[in-house]
């Protein structure tokens, strides 16, 4: 009896185990199903590189977006320079990928080997950042952030909170701004700059502000640090304000700062754009003030995109993904929920 017993035990888990094995790879068949009706999509992909830690989240996105949707994703990391996106693309083309995708670093040059992919046949995406061409039929849609949106927040949250805070200027009758600008060229860098300007020209109290210095910091937390540094070297004590393009250089600058004898974020009122942790964790420490959002997690709405252009849908030519504004009081609310 007892042998009986084990013997229908064994049966009950095989027959189990193999039932949730089947499962596992019914749900693959249907990923793999539903990316193209049968034959699985591929798609090329030009990352710019790693600069930030924004760029980590974005890519990491792009990867896991892909995996999720059973799309075979061929990643290619540029290294920050055009030539080497442009060749990707180029080999893309010549491995006949059903979709390409790209994040154009800066937003000329790109027509070229854009008509190349066209008369392929194979559609284009682009991603997060935007581009200038004579021909917008080069490239069917992109999905990315409103930079010019964000320039104008970054102004609007200052000037609001040096009336709130009662702030004066260190120095002189008028509020002095430095700003650490991103790549020379990209659009994001002209976007939030011009942004930023246009609502300084709006605002009633435009008069109170003026742009001591701005420089590039080429995104990155290193070149954010030095080029902070030769402000403070010909300025220290007339900077009020720093806006940096993306939240490394701000992490970067407020180093320098403090190697230079100064409070970041009394001293000088910080703001700059991503909402990465690193930045939640300087407002918590109290040295920035805010932070607004430039959103990375554009994977599941690139895969999407691919199927439905793929599969001859109709889709709109600009995705904005949703982005907020996080300053130093809801850090510590803030950081435990944020997911880069
Ligand atoms: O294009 C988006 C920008 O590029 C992000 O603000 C920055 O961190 C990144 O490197």
């Amino acid at each position: 009896m007892k042998k009986i017993i084990s013997l229908l035990l064994a049966i009950s888990l095989l027959v189990l185990a193999v039932g949730c094995g089947g499962g596992d790879q019914a749900k693959k068949d249907d990923a793999k199903a539903a990316s193209s009706g049968g034959k699985q999509i591929t798609m090329g992909f030009s990352q710019i590189g790693a600069e930030s830690e924004w760029r980590t989240a974005h890519t990491e996105s792009i990867k896991s977006a892909a995996k999720a949707a059973g799309i075979n994703l061929q990643f290619s990391d540029a290294q920050q320079k055009q030539e080497n996106q442009i060749k990707a693309i180029r080999s893309f083309i010549a491995q006949g990928v059903d979709i390409i995708a790209f994040v154009p670093i800066v937003e000329t040059g790109w027509d070229t080997v854009l008509k190349e992919a066209k008369d392929a046949k194979i559609p284009v995406i682009v991603v997060d950042r935007d581009v200038k061409l004579s021909d917008e039929s080069l490239y069917i849609a992109k999905i990315g952030t409103d930079s010019v949106a964000e320039g104008k927040k970054v102004f609007n949250w200052i000037d609001e909170y040096m009336k709130k805070e009662n702030k004066q200027p260190r120095s002189g009758d008028k509020f002095n701004i430095v700003v650490l600008e991103g790549t020379v060229g990209s659009s994001v860098a002209i976007g939030r700059a011009n942004g930023f300007k246009e609502a300084m020209a709006a605002a009633p109290d435009a008069a109170k502000y003026t742009i001591l210095a701005s420089q590039t910091g080429e995104f990155t937390r290193q070149k954010g640090q030095e080029v902070m540094e030769s402000f403070l070297k010909s300025d220290r004590d007339k900077i009020d304000i720093l806006f940096a393009h993306n939240d490394d250089m701000a992490l970067g600058a407020i180093q320098a700062i403090e190697a230079a004898g100064l409070k970041p974020g009394k001293d000088i009122t910080i703001i700059s754009i991503d909402s990465v942790k690193g930045m939640f964790q300087a407002m918590i420490d109290g040295k920035a003030n805010c932070t607004v959002e430039c959103n990375p997690l554009q994977g599941d709405i690139l895969m999407e995109t691919a199927k439905k252009i793929l599969n001859k849908e109709e889709v709109p030519k600009n995705v904005y993904v949703e982005e907020g504004i996080f300053p130093a009081d809801v850090a510590a609310k803030t950081l435990p929920e944020r997911k880069y």
